[in-house]
């Protein structure tokens, strides 16, 4: 088995190969003058089985075609296997057409991703399940749930926790977590009454004098999030806490997350985390190497890895 890795994420790639005790793959990723991509492989990979690792996060379109390319250049040095492993899957939110006229993205991406030449992929948190079935080729989508749960058990009082989603859309990810800690669960349902007047944010369940534990699998600009913080704490929470797989984080959200009651964001590292995010006082980076580099190794020997989730 090999490791490569492309710009997005290098630190979760060599934290990947630590876990698994191989070097990372020795390969160039850069950029002409015109800032067309240019991939070089400087190790053989005939006959081996190869893993890309690249999130497609900000800049999306570039990390995208540094992933497509890098696949092409394995496929055509005669790799035995090619696994996209792609810890956060951009254009995941363009899933269907939510208009006339109007693409579904996320399907073309992984068209591409497919005509590329990857044999598989292995992802992480899906924004939705049915993603998977976009790809015609092996789709294992792994779920950062164990991994906050064990965090949430480290650094909570289980007894006093209610675990939240902040819209109706997240209650079945919200659900597995509180399942696997015993804990409710209550729903922040966001409605616009009339058309023209503001949000109405409605909690559903009691939340009074809980710790809430908000659960989502993308914060990007964090109103989502802030919004439904706000709403929780109105309602009589002691205290909100998020955790959300993907930070995504554009524009001012971190300016935003940081002036928000909120106690404290947990993210994971699918999207590597920018210093903005590193130096916020309440916001904190989990691992996900471990969890990813145990799928791979399963892949690689052809063992199971939904049993990694029992
Ligand atoms: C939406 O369906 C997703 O699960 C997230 O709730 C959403 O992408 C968060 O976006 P924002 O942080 O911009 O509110």
């Amino acid at each position: 088995m090999k490791v490569f890795a492309g710009n997005s994420n290098r630190l979760l790639a060599e934290a990947i190969c630590n876990y698994l005790n191989v070097p990372l793959g020795r390969a160039t990723v850069r950029r002409f003058a015109d800032q067309e991509i240019f991939v070089e492989i400087q190790e053989n990979v005939r006959g081996e089985d190869i893993f890309v690792v690249q999130s497609t996060s900000f800049p999306t379109n570039d990390h995208l075609m540094e992933m497509l390319i890098m696949i092409d250049a394995m496929r055509r040095s005669s790799a035995r296997r090619i696994t996209a492993v792609i810890p956060y899957f951009g254009y995941a939110r363009q899933d269907r057409k939510p208009g006339p006229r109007t693409p579904i993205s996320a399907k073309l991406v992984a068209n591409l991703i497919t005509e590329a030449g990857a044999d598989r992929v292995l992802t992480l948190d899906l924004h939705a399940g049915q993603i998977q079935g976009f790809f015609d080729i092996p789709t294992d989508n792994l779920y950062a749930v164990p991994i906050l749960a064990r965090d949430v058990k480290e650094n909570y009082n289980l007894e006093n926790v209610m675990v939240v989603s902040p819209d109706v859309g997240g209650v079945v990810r919200a659900r597995a977590l509180a399942k696997r800690l015993d804990c409710q669960l209550a729903i922040v349902d966001k409605r616009r009454e009339r058309a023209g007047e503001s949000e109405v944010m409605n909690v559903i369940g009691d939340v009074t004098g809980k710790d809430c534990l908000l659960i989502d699998d993308i914060v990007d600009s964090g109103g989502t999030l802030c919004n439904a913080a706000e709403a929780l704490l109105k309602n009589g929470a002691t205290s909100v806490t998020a955790y959300i797989t993907h930070g995504v984080l554009s524009g001012g959200a971190v300016a935003r997350v940081t002036s928000s009651k909120l106690k404290e964001l947990v993210i994971t590292d699918s999207i590597q985390p920018t210093t903005a995010v590193q130096s916020a006082h309440n916001i904190r980076v989990i691992s996900t190497a471990n969890l990813l580099g145990e799928a791979i190794n399963r892949t690689s020997a052809e063992e199971s890895v939904s049993s990694l989730f029992d």
